[in-house]
């Protein structure tokens, strides 16, 4: 295994699917159809799709057989006491709750939990999680480091909790405000970063000294793990599942999104140890999901997860999956171009503040780099900034603390040299970034906007 540098994709390919190469100019005309939005954009008219690292993996041939052997009765489906004992396996909460993605867990949880006047602190809340959040009346607060908010400053856990921050929040809003404290393995809005055993134990203190309970926002837990394994003194012998167990005796419970690290292309769970919470979660699970033993899936997607637990732990697998973003990362770092450092697990950010410094935060910098990957090489990013977290339920908006783009890399579906490509091109939008301008919003909902909102050119 050490003898040779080269880490390979641990699978090899047994099933393919074409992608279309299509010109910039029908690209500008697809641009210009989408109101300048990428999530408007056909996915056949896309060539390395980078919008998310959600649902869009590659299934091996145990789940594809797990998905065949799927058991669809309504009521204690066989699929469920395996995907049941998949899950905790690694997460032993007493109660788990099945859902068809991650936000459906998050919306019941809160609603169950949230209110007017309730504060939830995370690290750095994930955007369905903040809505999920403030759709209840309740806040969001971000309570990472100060490391994590600076793109190019290198700290191992980047993802951590400041403990001491948190400490002040709960005296300032009074612990009887604060129903749950959350932290998010890895830390996706802060840059895929991970989050140290040491932090949140250091956060479980904190919580113990109100008595208030911890949750995780665990869809991207085994990067996290590995993360663990690689840079805390300690862990370098552990194996990636007790790594996983140890996590979980530090929190009361969970929400999951299964299209992460589940390996699965739909689904997600919530669970937690509090009966009374539990009973109440069961109820709106009825109401907005389904029965308990499937929630909002089908018997196929619990089978498909299951076997994908038991994949997403293998050290072969994380290995390869590390590395491979480590490489598009420090191909673009070795190339100029800024990124948020370290390299994060599921994907790359770009700080798009620092590469196009000369359009301001309110003309969305991260959009025009966004729209400029796909008009010259049909790359799919997402904006991660202003647009993303710049409008608050009041109305007003204001700039983001970072302004970056996000290239999260598909699970086991993309090979080396679609990532090579993928380089070329933004080098050379990065060499033309003066030449790239702002955009303004011409339409947008509510709350979520830069799934649906439509710009044009400034
Ligand atoms: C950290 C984090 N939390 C929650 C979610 C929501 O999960 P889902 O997309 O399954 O609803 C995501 C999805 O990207 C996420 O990255």
């Amino acid at each position: 295994m050490e003898r040779w540098r080269t880490i390979i994709e641990p699978f090899r390919i047994k099933s393919v699917e074409p992608v279309r190469l299509t010109s910039p100019t029908e690209r500008e005309a697809k641009l210009r159809e989408a109101g300048w939005n990428v999530f408007n954009l056909h996915a056949a008219d896309v060539l390395i799709d980078l919008l998310t690292d959600s649902g869009t993996g590659a299934m091996s041939s145990e789940q594809w057989a797990g998905i065949q052997r799927g058991d669809e009765s309504y009521a204690g489906s066989p699929s469920w006491y395996r995907f049941l004992d998949a899950v905790t396996e690694l997460w032993p909460f007493r109660h788990v709750i099945p859902t068809h993605q991650g936000r459906a867990a998050e919306k019941i949880l809160f609603s169950v939990i949230g209110g007017p006047g309730k504060v939830v602190p995370s690290n750095t809340h994930f955007d369905t999680t903040r809505a999920n959040v403030e759709f209840t009346g309740a806040e969001a607060v971000d309570c990472v480091i100060p490391e994590g908010r600076q793109p190019s400053t290198i700290h191992p856990f980047k993802g951590n909790m400041d403990p001491e921050a948190l400490d002040a929040l709960i005296r300032e809003r009074g612990p009887e405000n604060v129903p749950v404290v959350f932290v998010t393995i890895t830390n996706n809005s802060g840059g895929g970063q991970p989050v140290s055993m040491a932090n949140l134990r250091a956060v479980r203190e904190v919580c113990d000294r109100y008595g208030l309970p911890l949750f995780l926002d665990a869809c991207r837990f085994a990067e996290n793990a590995w993360f663990i394994k690689q840079r805390e003194d300690g862990y370098a012998d552990t194996p990636i599942p007790e790594i996983v167990r140890e996590m979980a005796s530090l929190a009361d419970g969970m929400t999951m999104s299964g299209k992460k690290d589940a390996l699965a292309n739909i689904g997600g769970w919530l669970a937690l140890n509090d009966d009374r919470w539990a009973e109440q979660c069961r109820t709106m699970l009825i109401l907005t999901e389904g029965f308990p033993t499937y929630g909002g899936l089908a018997g196929r997607d619990l089978e498909a997860m299951a076997q994908g637990l038991r994949e997403v732990v293998e050290e072969d697998y994380l290995r390869y999956r590390i590395r491979s973003t480590a490489y598009l990362g420090e191909a673009l770092l070795e190339a100029g171009v800024p990124c948020v450092q370290p390299i994060g697990g599921h994907a790359v950010y770009i700080d798009a503040a620092a590469l196009l410094p000369h359009v301001p935060p309110l003309e969305y910098p991260g959009q025009s780099l966004v729209v400029a990957l796909y008009r010259e090489g049909g790359i799919r990013g997402v904006e991660i900034g202003t647009v993303m977290f710049g409008r608050h339920p009041d109305g007003s908006e204001t700039p983001a603390p970072m302004e970056l783009v996000r290239l999260a890399i598909p699970r086991r579906v993309y090979t080396q040299s679609h990532v090579d490509y993928v380089i070329e091109v933004i080098r050379w939008v990065a060499e033309r970034a003066p030449e790239l301008r702002g955009y303004r919003i011409v339409e947008q909902p509510a709350a979520l906007r830069h799934f649906t909102a439509r710009f044009e050119p400034l």
